[in-house]
């Protein structure tokens, strides 16, 4: 793991490159008090400070801090307000620059040292990477008190997309018992894993989704439980799917394509969890993660099967490929017999949520207004935005089965997302704040600081709601 720590150090007056931030508000006054070969190559290259461009500039002369530079070359930034720096406003630089340590000059990285700690971290299990720079070191003065949360952050947000682009062959269900594993040892949790004739008989639907990869990638519930037991008891839970093929109700090859990020949503619990235990935050915590693949041979789940559940219900399975709301039932049912005042779930649950708004925003399902209110506004302030999604009873009938309880798949795909959750809710416990995160937990394009592949998204905002309702 990078080792973000070392990439922010308070600023002793040490030797550090100078990183001139501006935005196009205040750009023209700047260049008015450069020197005129400085303007002619801020012109040549069309740098007028717009957000994510910077430029490298020869220093002329003495640093007008007095400070010597470190090299020969001064950086100038352009970000969207150079008084208000967000958690990405710096993140085309933390991957970007030449090694070594860096100043800001004209703005706080308060808020921004998130974005200067991601991007230094790259996903390289398989192959070095090529054009790879840094490290690159943020001196800070006043916002030591933040530096702690921003590594923190940017470590589960490191780790949540590690664990999503692991190959499924590299990620199964033992690999995810084995981290949840160290990370209860670390923190002195207490780890249960339930698996074969147990999860058979005291979780049917995952078992049922999970029994063709028996042999192979054996599925398994994973439970962590830590903190002390006068604290406010919540539960955490997350869809750990680490390959979704489809099962019988086979995906195509293209939709089948990056299906070992269907363990994203326990990659995004896991995170989750690691940073309240870090944290110390006062809680009880209950991490659940059903952890199976969806894979097809002769003892598959096949569409007209009927499962139990957990719960009791019947659930007659009319899509196999619709697998993540049948293993985080069971999951729900087992977390609300604790009776937790609080449950979150994570899942990489319907395309739909991605048809209705796309890959960036979590659609966010809680009956709770409070609750969804509280992390809706948390989501604002670490710029990892989710969208309200209505968990209207209104079509609870397309749930409807003639010979169970219940089918597991509505036909047709209209609200495919919200038919998902009201299929959750029936197993989620009646009087507890639940708040449902269907998450892409995936990247197709890079953005700075954000590389295609596996991503948090809705992580820090369930971190930020959690901090500021438990924390002191
Ligand atoms: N893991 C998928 C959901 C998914 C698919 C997320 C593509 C992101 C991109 C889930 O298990 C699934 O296959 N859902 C089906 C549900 C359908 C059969 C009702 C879907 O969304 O197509
Ligand atoms: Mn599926
Ligand atoms: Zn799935």
């Amino acid at each position: 793991m990078t080792d973000f720590k070392s990439l922010i150090a308070a600023d002793k007056g040490q030797k550090a490159r100078t990183i001139q931030i501006l935005d196009t508000g205040n750009f023209e006054d700047w260049l008015k008090g450069q020197g005129e070969s400085i303007r002619e190559i801020v012109k040549a290259y069309r740098f007028v400070a717009n957000p994510d461009s910077y430029l490298l500039l020869p220093v002329i002369g003495k640093a007008k801090d007095g400070q010597s530079e470190q090299g020969d070359f001064t950086i100038v930034a352009g970000v969207a307000k150079s008084d208000q720096l967000d958690s990405w406003s710096l993140a085309k630089l933390g991957g970007r620059l030449p090694e070594g340590t860096y100043r800001l000059d004209g703005a706080s990285a308060k808020d921004a040292l998130f974005g200067w700690l991601i991007p230094q971290h790259e996903f390289d299990r398989y192959k070095k990477l090529p054009d790879r720079q840094g490290p690159s070191v943020l001196l800070v003065t006043d916002e030591i008190s933040q530096v702690e949360e921003a590594v923190r952050q940017a470590e589960a947000t490191a780790l949540v997309r590690d664990l999503v682009n692991t190959p499924a062959a590299d990620m199964g269900p033992d690999k995810l018992e084995d981290i949840v594993d160290k990370l209860s040892a670390k923190h002195g949790g207490d780890l249960k894993v339930t698996r074969g004739d147990t999860l058979e008989e005291h979780f049917p639907m995952i078992y049922g989704v999970g029994k063709a990869a028996m042999r192979a990638h054996a599925p398994r519930l994973i439970e962590l439980k830590w903190g002390k037991a006068d604290h406010p008891k919540i539960a955490i839970i997350g869809k750990g799917v680490t390959f979704d093929s489809g099962g019988l109700s086979m995906k195509s090859p293209a939709g089948m394509l990056i299906m070992k990020k269907d363990m994203g949503g326990a990659a995004h619990a896991i995170a989750l969890a690691k940073l309240i235990m870090e944290a110390n935050l006062p809680v009880q915590l209950h991490l659940l993660v059903p952890a199976v693949e969806n894979s097809v041979d002769g003892h598959a789940l096949r569409p007209g099967d009927i499962l139990n559940s957990r719960k009791g219900l019947t659930v007659e399975i009319t899509n196999t490929d619709a697998e993540g709301r049948l293993v985080l039932g069971d999951a729900l049912t087992l977390a609300g017999e604790q009776e937790p005042e609080l449950m979150i779930d994570f899942a990489t649950l319907t395309g739909a949520a991605r048809v209705a708004l796309g890959p960036d925003l979590p659609a966010m399902f809680c009956d709770d207004r409070e609750m969804a209110n509280g992390l809706l506004a948390a989501g604002d302030v670490e710029n990892d935005p989710l969208w309200q999604m209505p968990l209207w009873s209104g079509y609870d009938a397309r749930l409807k089965s003639t010979i169970a309880d219940c089918v597991n798949s509505a036909p047709g795909s209209f609200a495919g997302c919200i038919t998902a959750a009201l299929f959750l809710k029936k197993f989620a416990p009646k009087n507890v704040s639940w708040a449902h995160f269907d998450t892409y937990a995936w990247r197709a394009a890079s953005k700075p600081g954000r590389p295609k592949g596996g991503e948090a998204l809705g992580l820090r905002a369930s971190w930020r709601y959690l901090k500021d309702r438990y924390g002191s």
